[in-house]
């Protein structure tokens, strides 16, 4: 089922040119194991210790595997994926995600490699915002912007999990309560975050949240991909499409401008697919301001909710990546400040653009913003959100 629906979405929302490149280029959903062994071989977790924070936390790591070669690991340390091994179209797996070799690495200062993010995801300008004529000030992480979150967001905690294999998918509930005022945020926030795998080579992220005060809220998912699996690359040479006719244009410390400006001519048009590496050292205002792609491009079919909204392919290991979400926002990021410090696991460092990240997501500084899609979450109401990252091959 779910495979027919991600089929449905990619004909109705990447449309027809993306259909047509898939069935050219002979995109598999899944590999010959996976076809045989769908009924026989169940998905799997296994979970182990992964060490203890300073403060005396245990952490835990979760490791899904489905009967299609893909095994996607998880720790209990904000959520994070910290590998996540696909089939390349020869059927050699590798780790596509950035990440390190230990718990010390997540623990060190480094920008959210595979976290979840919250409360909110992305920035607020001044780290300060207005709700129901109350001021809350909050952390400023980013310059005097509050990034992601804060000091400790939802990336450096704990948070409590339970897995279950049930059917053909392996789930795991990760839940976490951050105390009303928490990083300065108003409210009781209950959160809860399900990582799914099934054997369709899809891993979901379906978010939840309930408050007792009135709040703002805007999860997500920060895993920086590099498809080749050889971190000592860079991106550049993979092809992103993006379903979005329009982006949001940011001043110098990377705040929405406020406008909505048509991709039309510009760098960042990727309508139809483009290499990351093409336009992304463009003579252009945006792109000097990004220090390459930083930016939250406005998604087509809002209204549509669940849409395949994102497909990246990596020509020379014929890896595809598709992102569906219900999210009116993506911010492409193109790792322009992974600057060769932080160490690989693959004996090297983390080199400039050697991996991008699509986080779905709400408008950046949409609390200040009035314009913008709302961000708040009252009592009684639920948040949900809703990501699917598919792998194939071409
Ligand atoms: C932001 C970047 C930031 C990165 C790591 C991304 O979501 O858009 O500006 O550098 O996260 O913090």
């Amino acid at each position: 089922m779910k495979k027919l629906s991600t089929y449905v979405l990619g004909i109705t929302l990447l449309g027809s040119l993306s259909l047509s490149i898939q069935c050219k280029g002979g995109e598999k959903k899944s590999n010959a194991t996976a076809e045989k062994g769908a009924t026989t071989a169940p998905v799997s977790i296994q979970k182990s210790a992964y060490g203890t924070t300073p403060e005396g936390e245990k952490v835990e790591h979760y490791l899904l595997k489905n009967n299609a070669g893909m095994e996607v690991g998880i720790i209990t340390y904000g959520g994070r994926i910290t590998s996540l091994s696909v089939p390349d179209n020869k059927g050699t797996s590798a780790n596509v995600v950035l990440n390190f070799e230990s718990l010390e690495g997540y623990l060190n200062e480094n920008p959210y490699f595979g976290a979840l993010i919250g409360r909110y995801g992305n920035r607020i300008a001044k780290a300060q915002f207005e709700l129901d004529g109350n001021a809350y000030t909050l952390a400023g992480n980013d310059g005097e912007n509050n990034l992601h979150g804060g000091l400790k967001g939802f990336d450096r905690v704990v948070w409590e999990v339970a897995a279950s294999e049930a059917g053909e998918v392996a789930t795991l509930k990760l839940r976490y309560l951050s105390k009303d005022m928490e990083e300065g945020y108003p409210g009781n926030l209950n959160v809860l975050v399900t990582y799914t795998l099934d054997n369709d080579n899809n891993l979901s992220v379906d978010y939840e949240a309930t408050t007792d005060k009135n709040t703002v809220i805007n999860l997500t998912q920060h895993a920086y991909f590099n498809l080749s699996g050889d971190f000592s690359k860079t991106i550049l040479d993979h092809e992103l499409q993006l379903a979005a006719d329009a982006y949001l244009p940011v001043n110098a410390v990377l705040i929405p401008t406020g406008e909505i400006e048509n991709v039309e001519g510009t760098p960042f048009d990727f309508r139809t697919a483009k290499l990351m590496g093409k336009d992304i050292n463009a003579e252009d205002d945006q792109i000097q301001k990004g220090l390459g792609y930083d930016h939250c491009w406005v998604l087509n079919d809002q209204d549509q909710g669940l849409r395949e909204v994102a497909r990246v392919h990596h020509p020379a290991s014929g890896r595809v990546l598709t992102v569906t979400t219900d999210e009116p926002g993506i911010q492409f990021y193109t790792g322009n400040f992974l600057d060769g410090t932080l160490p690989t696991t693959q004996g090297g460092n983390y080199g400039h653009r050697s991996g991008f990240c699509l986080e779905t997501q709400h408008y950046p500084d949409s609390p200040n913003q009035k314009d913008f899609p709302s961000v708040t979450l009252r009592p009684g109401e639920k948040y949900n959100s809703k990501t699917v990252f598919s792998f194939l091959t071409q």
